[in-house]
């Protein structure tokens, strides 16, 4: 997707969402609107969803698309090595990424998102796939990291 188009339909996904996010207090509620939003509002989206961090294990939570794994294997792929090294990952060519996981040999490209506690302790992931090759970039990490920062700003969570 073009830039400009892209960062404009962020722009606007964002403001949906935070406006969505003032009818309940209730954080899954939150969680499962957010992902509904950009999953149906992003074209490119071909999975969506949460990883939550839990004594150590990595556990889906709520998503759309096809069926995913339920627990990723500790410090392999895309999601523990976001959660490792603290950072956004943008993943061009996910059959690159060292010990890449493919819940689904359809995606092609990854970006992850560690979300923080109010201690900045990661706690889980938002983690979207694409079937395209390098459909996620700065721009995408950008607007991705401020809309799960409402997380944080609903819940007493930050980014
Ligand atoms: N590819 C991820 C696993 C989760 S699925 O993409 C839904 C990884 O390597 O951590």
């Amino acid at each position: 997707m073009d830039q400009k188009k892209k960062a404009a339909r962020y722009g606007r996904i964002y403001n949906q969402i935070a406006d969505l996010l003032k009818k309940s207090n209730n954080h899954l509620a939150h969680k499962a609107t957010l992902i509904a939003v950009l999953h149906h509002k992003m074209e490119y989206f071909f999975w969506t969803g949460f990883y939550t961090l839990t004594e150590g294990q990595l556990t889906v939570e709520m998503y759309q698309g096809p069926l995913a794994c339920q627990v990723l294997a500790k410090n392999k792929g895309v999601c523990w090595a976001a959660i490792n090294q603290g950072k956004t990952l943008i993943v061009k060519n996910a059959e690159a990424f060292p010990g890449h996981i493919a819940c689904d040999s359809r995606s092609k490209s990854e970006i992850v998102i560690p979300l923080r506690n109010s201690s900045g302790e990661i706690t889980g992931v938002l983690d979207v796939d694409s079937k395209e090759p390098a459909s996620f970039d700065e721009t995408d990490a950008e607007w991705l990291e401020k809309i799960t920062g409402l997380l944080a700003e609903s819940n007493g969570f930050r980014q």
